[in-house]
């Protein structure tokens, strides 16, 4: 069974409490997703390998440690994973970015795969799937489903907001994949929104409507 982790850092959780406000205008909105992955950057990457190297200071030879060499790639799903990953380039600058391109059938809620562009050496990378609303799951489980079908092996998903439904879903169809949120919500309105939630993500990063 994967685990479910809350990071709940109180910069964290106080900047998610403006992103759900609905007086939040676009421009706010975005700066402060952008923040928030920043911030669960720093927590989803404390378990990378260190390995010890040699440098000089200024003043002596010292014994210090560097991350051992992992290569990491960020998925984010379309269109509202967009908004986590510039955040979270600031901490790991070097990873690769692969898209993919799922949106939510109003009617079925079924996730509809429209595009997928990923760096060619996947299954040597470890993948964070990137998404701020984890509602029915279907998504985000949809997104690991097309990586895992490509090689991918090390995967963790990284959400702002989750559902239950999502994590039970996430949890049964990928029990492999850890799940890192700022919040686990209530539950699903029959819209399949998150209550509370913060609305829809991907028009409040983009300004559509
Ligand atoms: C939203 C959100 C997730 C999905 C979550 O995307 O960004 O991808 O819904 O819902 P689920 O867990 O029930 O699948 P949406 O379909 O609105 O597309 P968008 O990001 O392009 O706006
Ligand atoms: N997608 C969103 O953007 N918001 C929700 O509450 C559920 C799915």
């Amino acid at each position: 069974m994967s685990q479910v982790h809350v990071l709940d850092h109180p910069l964290i959780q106080h900047k998610v409490t403006f992103i759900r406000d609905k007086n939040t205008g676009t421009k706010e909105f975005r700066e402060l997703v952008d923040e928030v992955a920043t911030l669960m950057a720093y927590e989803i990457t404390r378990d990378m390998p260190l390995e010890d190297t040699t440098i000089e200071t200024p003043v002596a030879t010292c014994q210090s440690r560097v991350i051992s060499g992992k290569k990491v790639g960020l998925i984010p799903i379309l269109r509202a994973g967009l908004g986590m990953v510039d955040g979270i380039l600031k901490l790991i600058p070097a990873a690769k970015v692969g898209h993919v391109g799922l949106y939510r059938d109003p009617e079925t809620l079924k996730p509809v795969e429209y595009y997928v562009k990923l760096p060619s050496d996947i299954t040597e990378r470890d993948l964070i799937v990137i998404d701020p609303m984890l509602a029915t799951g279907g998504s985000a489980s949809a997104a690991i489903t097309a990586l895992k079908n490509r090689g991918a092996k090390n995967l963790k998903l990284m959400c702002l907001i989750a559902a239950p439904e999502g994590i039970k879903l996430v949890q049964e169809e990928h029990p492999d994949v850890d799940i890192y949120v700022a919040a686990v919500d209530q539950y699903l309105n029959d819209h399949g929104y998150i209550v509370p939630g913060l609305g829809d993500a991907g028009d409040r990063l983009f300004g559509t409507k």
